[in-house]
């Protein structure tokens, strides 16, 4: 299995798929690499391809704010990384050739980091990693298994810019992200 420094070099060299030609930074991933808790956004936007860190822009900054509510600080408690490591452009959604292309990636970072949660950032993230007809509206805040982790859906951030009457949900998705941390999680609010 590869370890960090090796994936991420070759994470910043990948010409896998087509977005490697218009990007300014890969957005590999920050946070805490033994965190048991784990973010996944679906790609990154134009702050985070040219600052080379994910959800930098406003999105990025009400997600640090409503975490910072259940105690979550991406510096000392949690991972947080993307479907797609490039910026698609026009921030459409990544083309399910992109994310075919991109998700070993991903798969080496969770099999590094052996998350008991994992919380997916919208719709794209749920449809990969949950279930490929992931409903956000219907299913976010249920909790599933994938593998030895807990897994959910919250959403996205920018869904919570655009539309702020679905900020009560997400309260209560991460007040229940909290008990779950509580209940399995041993060293993230120590
Ligand atoms: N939206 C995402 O899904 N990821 C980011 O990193 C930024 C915005």
């Amino acid at each position: 299995m590869a370890d960090w420094t090796e994936l991420e070099r070759r994470c910043a060299q990948c010409k896998r798929c087509s977005l490697c030609d218009s990007r300014t930074n890969v957005v590999f991933g920050t946070g805490l690499r033994s965190a048991e808790v784990m973010f996944v956004g679906e790609g990154p936007g134009e702050n985070e391809d040219l600052q080379g860190e994910p959800f930098v822009g406003r999105g990025g900054q009400l997600l640090d704010s409503m975490l910072s509510l259940i105690d979550l600080d991406r510096k000392r408690n949690f991972y947080i990384t993307n479907i797609v490591k490039c910026r698609p452009p026009q921030n459409r959604d990544p083309l399910n050739t992109e994310q075919d292309a991109c998700f070993p990636y991903l798969e080496e970072q969770i099999s590094l980091i052996r998350p008991r949660i994992i919380v997916c950032l919208g719709r794209v993230a749920a449809m990969r990693l949950i279930k490929p007809d992931f409903k956000i509206t219907q299913e976010h805040g249920q909790w599933f298994r994938r593998g030895d982790a807990y897994i959910t859906a919250i959403y996205h951030p920018a869904a919570l810019l655009r539309d702020p009457t679905k900020r009560p949900e997400t309260f209560a998705d991460l007040r229940a992200i909290r008990a779950k941390i509580r209940e399995v999680c041993e060293s993230t609010y120590r």
